[in-house]
């Protein structure tokens, strides 16, 4: 039995003010999605990854990895979708009966810890179908009414029950195949997309679980954030 990693890589980043996509904007000298790749390989619990790559640059992104020593396990590389849901689910289309276990990561959480792709795969692998890394909230959380003006406060969740969630998230294939299958009309706009894939499987009505994520594992958005992940690499190494 085996463990398959999709690593989404597909998205424009606009947010980050660059030419090309987030995935192919350098850290340290090597492209995001390099990073993401590497590491899910050297954690020894992923034997094959999918790599979902942004419209036109499939050939790019097969040469970056076929050229990278350091990702050694089979990776196949496929044009992504229009959301990245969309594009998980084409990248899920390629797992196999043989792969009882699937990850998905972003791209955008280049520094993620081996430890933290190993603990996911271990609680799947123990028996939750559907796992998330999740961080304790330190920020007070608002629930607001969306608007262009100042925003009218609707609630305010307890905090200590609330935890921000990374990736990778680690799924029962079958669990994720059937939470895509049922949630697959969302995949077509931005709008209507599942955020993460443990959403999909919470709209099924069966149970996520969380284990402990880690700060390293955060995510690319903004220039600052690119400006972070430079110091965290330079501490990691
Ligand atoms: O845009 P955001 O940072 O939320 O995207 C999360 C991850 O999903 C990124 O790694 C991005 O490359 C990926 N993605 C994708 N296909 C899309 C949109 C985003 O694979 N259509």
């Amino acid at each position: 039995m085996t463990t398959l990693a999709i690593l989404t890589a597909a998205g424009s980043g606009s947010r980050l003010g660059r030419d090309l996509p987030k995935a192919l904007v350098e850290l340290g000298g090597l492209p995001l999605l390099l990073h993401a790749a590497r590491r899910l390989a050297a954690s020894g619990v992923v034997d094959a990854l999918v790599v979902t790559s942004p419209p036109g640059l499939v050939d790019v992104v097969r040469g970056l990895v076929a050229a990278d020593p350091h990702v050694e396990v089979p990776v196949r590389v496929v044009e992504g979708g229009a959301t990245r849901q969309a594009s998980v689910a084409i990248g899920l289309g390629l797992a196999s009966p043989a792969d009882d276990v699937v990850l998905v990561h972003d791209a955008a959480r280049p520094l993620v810890p081996v430890t933290l792709v190993r603990r996911v795969v271990d609680a799947v692998r123990a028996g939750h179908g559907a796992v998330v890394p999740g961080l304790a909230v330190t920020d007070t959380v608002k629930q607001v009414e969306p608007g262009p003006g100042p925003e009218l406060v609707v609630g305010t969740p307890e905090r200590s029950v609330l935890r921000a969630v990374q990736t990778p998230q680690g799924f029962d294939r079958t669990l994720l195949e059937r939470a895509h299958t049922t949630g697959a009309a969302r995949a077509v706009a931005e709008h209507l997309a599942a955020t993460d894939d443990a959403g999909l499987v919470e709209a099924l009505g069966e149970p996520v679980h969380v284990v402990r994520g880690d700060e390293a594992a955060f995510k690319i958005t903004t220039e600052r954030d690119l400006r972070l992940a430079e110091l965290v690499l330079q501490d990691q190494a």
